[in-house]
């Protein structure tokens, strides 16, 4: 009939279960995109240094001894050995299998007996590095050389997160948990980037924390802007001062993996989805305050959190990935509201889009 249109419809299962998709969403997604590292905090002092991995790819960050900050892939250029393990401080980068050693901008300064090998030359040896880039404190690293710079992915989010978070640059990590789920990276992601299940599942975050009818998600290219107003009354039992725009909630959600939140009352925390496997990924949640110190107040903001909205997603994520493996299901219309607000799937919609513009698919 002319003029009905049809509802867009969820992505096919099998981008959540087969592991040919998931294998070049590693090259064409993780390994093409800003990925956090960690934090400048970790790496204040010349020599300080931490590893990290994207899906299979070890890598780490160094803060040189000439006080660059600099990345490289965790491989020693002789015969591949891992180089560096967890986080520490070093002067010099000595590989634990023969011994051969860099100076911490990735230069080989020397390997034992190779003077004794004609035609060696140690300065032509030096550490594969990687793009880095801090936004707002944080560590980013992108693979792919050609990467487009954040400021240009992310046009204006740097300033918008530094006004709502003057304080930014003091904030240290004040508390850590994570959680292993049996479940593709993109159902974590699309179920924190939709606010359409809050009134069902997170009865404490939407009473809480925000006036739960008040939230929304903007997608704008690869960031999706979440914001709501601050709850009148908080049930997690924390006071958030004066509901005015300063108390309110607001996230920023950048492409692929990493979001920056921030709870009334300026408590940022942070969410980073990892992965290496179709159907496992790593959920890491993060909580930053001024000098990494925590009130009380804010560990029961904090714990509340952990016990239940996100355990609440946690259950919800687990039975979708088994969902999607059911026989009995075909992809289902998203809702779709084109005024807006908080019973929407426009911003899965638009996540679903970036995944299969990264993947070169129709
Ligand atoms: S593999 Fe590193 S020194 Fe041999
Ligand atoms: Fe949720």
């Amino acid at each position: 009939m002319a003029g009905r249109s049809s509802p867009v419809l969820a992505l096919a299962p099998r981008y959540y279960t087969d592991a040919d998709i998931f294998l070049q969403e590693k090259e064409k997604i993780f390994f093409r995109t800003w990925q956090i590292a960690g934090h400048v905090s970790q790496v204040g002092n010349p020599g300080d240094y931490f590893t990290f991995h994207i899906c299979d790819q070890s890598l780490f960050v160094m803060r040189g001894m000439d006080s660059q900050l600099r990345a490289f892939y965790n491989v020693c250029k002789h015969r591949a050995h891992e180089l560096l393990t967890d986080q520490g401080n070093t002067s010099r980068i000595v590989c634990p299998y023969h011994a051969w050693t860099y100076e911490t901008n990735g230069r080989l300064q020397r390997a034992p007996n190779s003077e004794n090998v004609p035609g060696f030359d140690p300065s032509t040896i030096c550490l594969s590095d990687v793009r880095l880039e801090v936004f707002c404190g944080y560590i980013f690293v992108n693979l792919d050389p050609d990467a487009k710079p954040m400021g240009e992915l992310f046009p204006g989010v740097e300033a918008e997160i530094r006004e709502f978070v003057p304080a930014i640059d003091d904030l240290k990590l004040a508390h850590a948990y994570s959680a292993e789920e049996k479940a593709n990276w993109k159902i974590a992601v699309e179920n924190y980037n939709e606010c359409y299940h809050c009134r069902v599942v997170h009865k404490a975050f939407t009473s809480g924390v925000v006036a739960g009818e008040s939230f929304d998600i903007v997608p704008d290219g690869y960031c999706l802007r979440h914001t709501a107003r601050a709850a009148q009354k908080s049930a997690y039992g924390y006071d958030q001062g004066q509901v005015d725009h300063a108390q309110d909630y607001k996230s920023w959600f950048l492409w692929p993996t990493f979001s920056i939140q921030v709870y009334p009352g300026s408590i940022v925390n942070t969410y980073r989805w990892w992965t290496n496997s179709v159907s496992r990924s790593v959920i890491y949640r993060q909580w930053w305050l001024p000098n990494g110190e925590v009130t009380e107040e804010q560990m029961k903001v904090i714990e509340l959190d952990r016990t239940q909205t996100f355990a609440e997603d946690l259950s919800i994520i687990k039975s979708v990935q088994c969902g999607l493996a059911s026989r009995g299901y075909n992809p289902g219309p998203l809702i779709i509201d084109p005024a807006g607000g908080v019973n929407n799937e426009l911003s899965v919609s638009a996540l679903h889009n970036l995944v299969v513009e990264a993947l070169g698919e129709e």
